[in-house]
């Protein structure tokens, strides 16, 4: 084929897309199609291909009565070649229309065509779905995986969503600023990507977390209302909805309380989920605090489209004759037990297969109860008379037919979780997620500070800037586990999809919360001592939120990982497999950068 590519004029340009030809009954209609092939069928004599672009495909017929040497030239058309095509635009035949295609009642007559460029082999089939092409080879072949209608429809969703949001804030007063990508740490609790200065030997600026700390002090600078759509980088554990850059929606506002944060973001969500979606989702969302959502859910972004929570059954089992769960309770522990609607019918291998997944999941041992026809059956229930197995069915809700798993530990939040990924699990593995809601929920009141018992000190639940409750600012030295954080994440459907909190703006304040995360005041002063000066310049109370753009796109594709509503993610490993990134350097570039390789495992 080389040599024998025809430039593109004038003459070639397209005067409609694929996915968009439509016939005039009575008239001829001659067109201009540009595109790639997807199929080319030969039968009886005729030559048919499938022209696609991203608006969809429609089908070329070439006739070798009619247009022999174009016909023969039309033999060598392999699949994603790209070509553009003259014809005439002619209601199929009778018998031969298809109504699953938007171009299906016609078919392009081709008069003549030109290659413009050639395509090798596909290492996959480009056609229907994606499910069964291995991700690797699919990311490796990433500009041909983009070729699909699935990611085409995706990236689009996705543009909708940038377009929404920016139009959103924008009417709304804020401003879009950017902030740099070359910085200084900023903690979000992940570990920071560096990048080497070679005008500064040594010295290392690290890619944002997000832009926590320039938000802020566009707030001190006046801005009252700002919004980013922004690159963070974290370096860390990757999995389906974790990316080492992702993007954010990053706002922030001044003189605000958690209200405004609140009816902004309901604005913003039924906004967009009307207009991507077409679907009203209702508003305000509820609320509900950190302990309550891990106590009923075992999560602190509970799925409520799942019908079962975790029930508290301390009273139940401390007035019963089983002693293990009667020691635990007596020295401060937590008895807790996770309804299944239909469990009844498990067999005892089922019941065993799920103590199992429990215990994988950190239990020391689940005990099953079922109701069959109002009896109560299970190992443990010999040790409940008839009015504690009332209470245990009245307290978890059980309904005739279900199963109840219980299990018991010291660690309020730890019995809850285990729980709460059983729950996740079930009503996955048997279909109990009603998949066409969408279920918001403000997740509020976290703890600030959680105890890092490995390195034997405070940390912050979101980051360090995020103000205490006023009422709980006394527990700071007293008690530090209790305090309560006027933080607030939005989880939709299971899924954190944004977090923000309302600021800390009295720079004494903030020293506090530096020194109880154990920084030394010259590390804080070395660390953040900029934004310690721009507190003490004049600072608006202010707050924001950042919502997790990719995850948003996730769950308005309906697709499984944000790998899908990206275009070039990394694998679980860091990787670009299309550009083969990270990749080592050359060793004239790391002298450059003073910098030297141990060497050690790959
Ligand atoms: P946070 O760390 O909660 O808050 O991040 C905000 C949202 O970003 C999304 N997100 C991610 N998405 C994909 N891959 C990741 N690795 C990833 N990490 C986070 C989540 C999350 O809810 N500066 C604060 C915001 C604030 O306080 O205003 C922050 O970054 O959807």
């Amino acid at each position: 084929m080389e040599g024998k590519l025809r430039a593109f004029d004038e003459n070639w340009k397209r005067t409609v897309y694929c996915g968009r030809v439509e016939g005039r009954s009575g008239e001829e209609v001659s067109v201009v199609l540009n595109g790639w092939v997807r199929k080319r069928r030969d039968l009886g004599g005729l030559i048919f291909i499938e022209l696609w672009d991203h608006t969809g495909i429609v089908q070329a017929v070439f006739n070798p009565e009619l247009t022999p040497e174009v016909h023969e030239r039309a033999g060598a058309l392999r699949s994603e070649f790209v070509i553009a095509l003259k014809g005439k635009i002619m209601a199929r035949p009778e018998g031969t229309v298809n109504p699953s295609m938007k171009t299906g009642r016609w078919e392009v007559a081709a008069e003549d065509f030109i290659l413009l460029s050639p395509a090798a082999p596909l290492p996959f089939e480009l056609a229907g779905g994606t499910d069964k092409v291995d991700e690797h080879l699919r990311l490796h072949y990433r500009y041909l995986d983009l070729r699909r209608d699935r990611m085409q429809r995706n990236l689009r969703i996705r543009h909708k969503l940038a377009m929404f949001t920016r139009n959103y804030l924008s009417d709304r007063g804020f401003l879009e600023i950017e902030t740099p990508a070359l910085t200084l740490s900023t903690p979000e609790g992940a570990r920071d990507f560096l990048v080497p200065s070679r005008v500064n030997p040594g010295a290392f600026y690290a890619l944002p977390q997000s832009p926590q700390i320039f938000k802020q002090i566009l707030m001190i600078s006046g801005f009252d209302r700002y919004f980013q759509v922004v690159k963070c980088f974290r370096d860390e554990d990757l999995r389906a909805d974790r990316q080492p850059e992702f993007t954010q929606v990053d706002i922030e506002m001044s003189y605000l309380t958690e209200e405004d944060i609140f009816s902004l973001m309901e604005g913003y969500m039924k906004g967009l989920f009307k207009e991507v979606m077409d679907v009203d989702i209702a508003t305000p969302f509820p609320r509900m605090a950190y302990w309550e959502a891990m106590d009923r859910f075992g999560s602190d972004k509970p799925d409520l489209r799942i019908p079962f929570e975790i029930a508290d059954l301390s009273s139940v089992f401390s007035r019963s004759g089983f002693e293990p769960f009667k020691t635990i309770l007596a020295s401060g522990g937590f008895v807790r037990g996770l309804p299944l609607p239909g469990g009844a019918a498990l067999s005892r291998k089922n019941l065993a297969d799920v103590e199992d997944k429990a215990k994988a999941m950190g239990a020391r041992g689940l005990s099953p109860f079922q109701l069959k026809d109002g009896v109560l059956k299970g190992p443990l229930v010999k040790y409940l008379d008839e009015a504690g197995q009332a209470a245990l069915i009245e307290k978890s809700r059980l309904s005739d037919g279900d199963a109840l798993f219980v299990t018991a530990g010291a660690d309020r939040r730890e019995v809850s979780e285990i729980l709460g990924d059983l729950r996740l699990e079930l009503a996955r593995e048997r279909g109990l997620i009603e998949s066409d809601r969408w279920e918001f929920l403000w997740v509020v009141q976290f703890p600030l500070f959680e105890r890092d018992e490995e390195a034997g000190r405070w940390q912050a639940v979101h980051h360090p800037f995020t103000s205490p409750m006023n009422e709980d600012i006394p527990l700071m030295d007293s008690d530090p586990g209790k305090v309560r954080s006027r933080a607030y994440d939005c989880v939709l459907n299971g899924n954190e999809v944004g977090g923000g909190s309302i600021r800390i703006h009295d720079p004494a304040v903030q020293e506090k919360v530096f020194a109880n995360l154990a920084f030394t005041r010259e590390d804080a002063r070395a660390r953040f001592g900029f934004l310690l000066d721009a507190l003490a310049s004049g600072t608006p109370p202010h707050g924001g939120i950042a919502l997790g753009m990719d995850r948003i796109a996730m769950l308005l594709c309906g697709a499984s990982s944000i790998r899908e509503v990206m275009a070039f993610p990394k694998t679980q490993k860091g990787q670009c497999l299309m550009s083969g990134a990270p990749a080592p350097v050359s060793p004239d570039q790391l002298e450059e950068l003073r910098i030297s390789v141990i060497p050690g495992e790959k």
